[in-house]
């Protein structure tokens, strides 16, 4: 895919962008630039290119904003000491989009031309990609793929127009106050996905009923909200962001499936880091009283949850309208492997296992 390319002639500048690097929060600042790619059924996927950053001009009868048809990811890329950046597994991404996109009716866009998309925005924004190489930090640029239905037109079918696009944003931590345990709410009033739903794809609908919840586990003064399964309310599935891992007093660790959660690539990644530390991982499902007993009982130490913006975070105690769940003894192990994954996506280990894709 040949992209064109429109440079910035107000990109922000040198002073600017040096404040915002040093203290980037997260979502909240965007680089100079974007991606835009055009799909139609008769030319295919077209149109491929860099333009600076800025709002789009919608028709207010654009699909996406009546019917949702969208899909988006989240990946980083991460500046090593020597210079060079690198992104994380992103044709583990370009292929999630693929599974996304075929449950929300869109185009496939092919891994090589997501992959290339995004490296094309990572060299044309290269100084937006944090220097990590002083103080040991952990900042990153957050990179956005994302696809809509950008046909102006109010019938109920896939849209005939759609746009994919990728923007940017350099990331700090995702919590404030960095590393700690995040307190959990329980919601049993509301759930994230159900048997043949769109749990497993990445879309924005997914997230909007997600805040109802979260902003139930808010005014419980907890940091996340936790879902259960929809059919029998007792199974374990994720946060509104994350998946999530418990560690056994063996040394083993379960981590939920029941074919409706999102398949993270930070989750099938600590599976594999996991077993290499000597902790195999279980994916099976995992029930709430199992949760209850194995922490009361001490055979669950730990329990984390990971994902690309919050990387891995350890998780402390559960409320719920059926009592509160103490939060586990320990999260060394916890500690053990977010480094090790950071390690890895920083370049301050070996990459044993070829995850990183070098852009720049
Ligand atoms: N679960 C949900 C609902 C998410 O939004 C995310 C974040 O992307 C994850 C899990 C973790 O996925 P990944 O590790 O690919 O970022
Ligand atoms: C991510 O980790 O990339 C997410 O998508 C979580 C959230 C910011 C939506």
């Amino acid at each position: 895919m040949d992209f064109s390319t429109t440079l910035s002639t107000a990109p922000v500048s040198d002073e600017r962008l040096a404040e915002i690097l040093a203290n980037p929060g997260f979502g909240t600042h965007f680089t100079d630039h974007m991606v835009t790619i055009e799909w139609t059924p008769s030319e295919g996927w077209h149109a491929a290119r860099v333009t600076p950053y800025g709002p789009l001009t919608l028709d207010p009868a654009t699909a996406v904003l009546h019917y949702a048809q969208e899909t988006f990811e989240g990946m980083k890329a991460y500046r090593h000491d020597d210079g060079s950046i690198h992104t994380f597994r992103p044709e583990e991404n370009a292929a999630r989009m693929v599974r996304s996109s075929h449950r929300l009716a869109l185009p496939v866009l092919e891994v090589d031309d997501f992959v290339a998309a995004v490296d094309r925005l990572v060299e044309v924004d290269q100084r937006w990609v944090p220097d990590n190489s002083v103080g040991g930090g952990e900042k990153s640029l957050y990179l956005r793929p994302f696809m809509f239905a950008s046909e102006a037109f109010l019938g109920v079918r896939p849209a005939q127009h759609v746009t994919f696009m990728v923007i940017a944003s350099p990331a700090g931590a995702y919590f404030k106050g960095g590393v700690k345990p995040v307190t959990l709410w329980l919601s049993t009033d509301y759930t994230r996905a159900g048997r043949g739903g769109m749990g497993a794809a990445k879309t924005g609908g997914n997230y909007a009923s997600s805040l109802v919840a979260q902003q139930e586990a808010t005014a419980q003064g907890c940091d996340q909200v936790v879902f259960l399964d929809a059919q029998e309310g007792q199974y374990v599935e994720e946060l509104g962001g994350m998946n999530l891992y418990f560690v056994h007093d063996d040394g083993h660790i379960v981590t939920p499936e029941t074919g409706t959660i999102l398949e993270g690539i930070t989750r099938a990644s600590i599976i594999e880091l996991a077993g290499k530390l000597g902790h195999p991982v279980e994916e099976r499902r995992f029930s709430i009283d199992e949760w209850r007993d194995g922490v009361t009982s001490g055979r669950i130490t730990e329990i984390f949850a990971c994902g690309t913006a919050a990387v891995v975070t350890p998780v402390g105690s559960l409320k719920s309208d059926a009592g509160d769940v103490p939060a586990p003894a320990s999260t060394d192990l916890t500690m053990q492997v977010r480094q090790a994954l950071v390690d890895v996506q920083l370049g301050r280990s070996e990459d044993t296992f070829g995850w990183m894709h070098r852009v720049v």
